[in-house]
């Protein structure tokens, strides 16, 4: 049976890190990481999503300004705050919880936001950084995985991956960080998509199989190798008469019959979901000490 890698166990290693080292910052520089994030509207998701990273925020003791908007904010009003928060020396980190409302161009805002404030990473400037092997900030969950991967002892230098999805928020950044040439990538990344007319040839060859899909169970234990690493990044609802709301999450692996396989799987819940919201502290603590863009 595969070893079980516990996000939720690295995520709380990361945060208390991150707390420690955070009260040094206050006492020796005295500097308090501070994030500034704005909800627009009312998606129970992003208000849930919102509500970890507020509270997540205080048990760190960073300070944080959260802004909850109605659905009919104007995109005017949210690029005058993303403005004022770029000017605001005590925000280091700037967060607009996506998705954003229908009538807002999510493009525009995220453009507006200083790339050195840009601690989800998706500013052109930080994806060209990221591809480039510059420093930057890089999305939380693919950083995470990063994370997870390190401090699970799995070796990445010459490994095949295959990272299965090609979201600018998971896919493309999980793929670019993996194939740069340091001692924590240096991997050989292959890309599946939906233009892949079968997918399971490629996963089959794959040392470590990283799936960001969003489709409940579509990796079997078929699709899979002898002794591979698997990173479930999916998070999706499936109807379960037997769970107490009548519904459950589950990844895009199905995790019975592959983890048997494995050398190593992530569970969701509890495997990748934990670690982006350390990576987004530890980014915003990486912005406050100014540690980020100094190369
Ligand atoms: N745990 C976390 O913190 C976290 C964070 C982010 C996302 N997620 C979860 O991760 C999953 C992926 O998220 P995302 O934002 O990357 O999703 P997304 O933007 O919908 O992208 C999904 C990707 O999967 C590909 N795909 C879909 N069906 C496929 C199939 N049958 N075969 C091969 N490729 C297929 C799509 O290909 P095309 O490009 O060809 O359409 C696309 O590139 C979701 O379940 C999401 O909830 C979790």
């Amino acid at each position: 049976m595969a070893h079980i890698i516990d996000g939720k166990a690295i995520a709380a290693d990361i945060r208390r890190e991150l707390a420690e080292k955070t009260a040094e910052l206050k006492q020796t520089r005295g500097i308090t990481p501070g994030l500034g994030l704005l909800l627009v509207g009312d998606n129970p998701a992003s208000q849930s999503y919102v509500r970890s990273k507020e509270k997540a925020c205080a048990e760190l003791g960073y300070h944080s300004v959260v802004l909850r908007w109605p659905e009919d904010a104007g995109e005017e009003q949210i690029l005058e705050q993303v403005r004022a928060w770029n000017e605001d020396d005590s925000i280091h980190g700037i967060l607009v919880q996506l998705p954003l409302p229908r009538h807002v161009d999510e493009q525009r805002v995220l453009l507006a936001i200083s790339p050195r404030k840009d601690v989800d990473g998706f500013h052109p400037e930080n994806v060209g950084r990221l591809v480039t092997g510059l420093p930057g900030f890089v999305p939380c969950t693919p950083a995470g995985i990063m994370e997870l991967l390190t401090r699970s002892n799995v070796p990445t230098k010459g490994r095949h991956v295959v990272v299965v999805g090609r979201s600018n928020i998971v896919g493309k950044p999980m793929a670019n960080l993996l194939y740069q040439k340091h001692s924590r990538a240096n991997a050989v990344v292959t890309i599946c998509h939906t233009g892949a007319d079968d997918i399971s040839y490629y996963t089959r060859q794959a040392d470590i199989l990283i799936a960001a899909v969003g489709v409940p169970h579509l990796i079997k234990a078929s699709d899979v190798k002898d002794g591979v690493v698997v990173i479930d990044v999916g998070v999706n609802q499936v109807q379960d008469a037997t769970a107490p709301k009548g519904r459950r999450l589950v990844g895009d692996v199905d995790f019975d019959s592959v983890a048997p396989k494995a050398s190593a799987i992530t569970p969701v819940p509890g495997g990748v979901g934990p670690m982006t919201i350390a990576m987004l502290l530890s980014n915003t603590f990486r912005s406050a000490i100014g540690e980020v863009f100094r190369a």
